[in-house]
């Protein structure tokens, strides 16, 4: 599951994992409604999100990668319930990048994100923990290069 704020560079990463299905919430607007930046249409974006994932699981599939900015926890509970259902390990792979780092990515691509969108965002944000769920959190700091999170507190 891939954590950040628009232009944190999550579907750039995901297009680098070859042998991954990538599902992507923009993507799934595209499928639905024609626009990959229609925002009416969160709960039904979404819930195709789940339908999939559940379906890739039955299935027995490997590696499925959530795309979204899943950036609070309540995001992250709904994938990670379905995951825990079918005894299917989770990742967090966290896009810890400054804020103006990804202000200034989003303004350098074709779809904008409205910038007082990505402040509020940045405002909100939970990273990812250990203790939702996850068997590992990585992150991908601004340069592309990854690190595993530290263990969470209490823990050696
Ligand atoms: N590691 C990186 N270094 C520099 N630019 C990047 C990096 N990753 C992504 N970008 C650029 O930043 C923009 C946003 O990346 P994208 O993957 O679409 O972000 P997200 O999916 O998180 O919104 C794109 O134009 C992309 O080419
Ligand atoms: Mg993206």
């Amino acid at each position: 599951m891939l954590v950040g704020l628009p232009g944190s560079g999550k579907s750039t990463w995901a297009a680098s994992r070859k042998r991954a299905v990538v599902l992507s919430s923009d993507q799934m607007r595209l499928l639905l409604s024609g626009s990959e930046t229609n925002q009416r249409i969160h709960g039904r974006v979404f819930a195709a999100m789940r339908y999939l994932l559940r379906e890739r699981l039955r299935l027995e599939q490997a590696l499925t990668v959530i795309d979204a900015t899943n950036i609070r926890r309540k995001d992250r509970k709904p994938f990670l319930k379905i995951a825990q259902a079918f005894g299917a390990r989770v990742e967090a792979i966290y896009f810890d990048v400054p804020l103006e780092t990804a202000l200034q990515r989003n303004s350098g691509r074709a779809r904008r994100v409205p910038e007082v969108a990505i402040r509020a965002m940045a405002a909100r944000l939970q990273p990812p923990l250990l203790e939702e769920g996850f068997a590992a959190v990585k992150k991908v700091s601004a340069n592309g290069g990854s690190a595993k999170a530290k263990p969470r507190s209490g823990s050696k």
